[in-house]
């Protein structure tokens, strides 16, 4: 399977997001990578529904979206009312995973977990079989821009392992620091998603940095 690419609006330009968003449309990414931060699973507040609800018509796209965020609990049917087809939570902000992860394939939506830099891959071994989607944190979430944290190779390969183990159905997406260099890297250890931001918003032709990810 060719590998799916996610850019992250997180960097795009919120004065003109339609503008960004067209882009993405013409582009050949995948999905629209959306970051919804809340002040207090991590240091930064982001968007929250004002902007989804506006912008759901304008995604042609799946939209991805990655809840940084307490309480996901409360907020899975408003989610599928703005349009987002993946949710994924954080392992780290979720006491009742399991349920949660019910919850949101209940309302027709794919189910991601999301895991910090630190937190290991075998604390997924009796969930991975539910799970649509791991998200391996290649950084430290919050924050767009930081530098690529090595030691997710690893974790990508024993999560790759934990999947075949389990024959599991699940894709896997690693966020933070994707360039053209880790993005190889990542592929090479077996990544089917990659998430990009600053990577995609901050080059010259962000269009291009898109083919040039899916061409990796
Ligand atoms: C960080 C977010 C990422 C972020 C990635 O908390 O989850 O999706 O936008 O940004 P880059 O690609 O710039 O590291
Ligand atoms: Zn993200």
């Amino acid at each position: 399977m060719a590998t799916l690419i996610a850019p992250s609006l997180l960097a795009a330009n919120f004065a003109n997001l339609q503008k960004d968003i067209e882009m993405i449309n013409r582009s050949e990414a995948d999905w629209f990578h959306l970051d919804i931060m809340d002040g207090v699973f991590v240091p930064n507040i982001s968007f929250g529904f004002s902007v989804i609800d506006s912008i759901q018509s304008l995604c042609k796209k799946p939209m991805d979206a990655h809840l940084m965020i307490i309480h996901a609990d409360n907020y899975i049917e408003r989610f599928k009312n703005a349009g987002i087809n993946r949710l994924t939570v954080h392992y780290e902000a979720c006491t009742h995973l399991h349920r949660t992860i019910q919850q949101i394939q209940h309302e027709g939506m794919k189910a991601g977990v999301a895991l910090n830099p630190h937190t290991p891959v075998f604390l997924l071994q009796d969930v991975i079989k539910e799970l649509d989607t791991v998200l391996i944190m290649s950084v430290n979430p919050g924050f767009g821009g930081q530098t690529f944290i090595e030691q997710s190779c690893e974790k990508i390969s024993e999560l790759k392992e934990l999947i075949l183990k389990k024959q599991a159905p699940t894709l896997i997406e690693v966020d933070g620091g994707v360039n053209l260099e880790t993005g190889a890297k990542l592929i090479a250890y077996g990544a089917d998603v990659l998430v990009a931001g600053q990577f995609v918003f901050g080059s010259e032709s962000p269009e291009e940095t898109i083919y040039q990810l899916k061409h990796l």
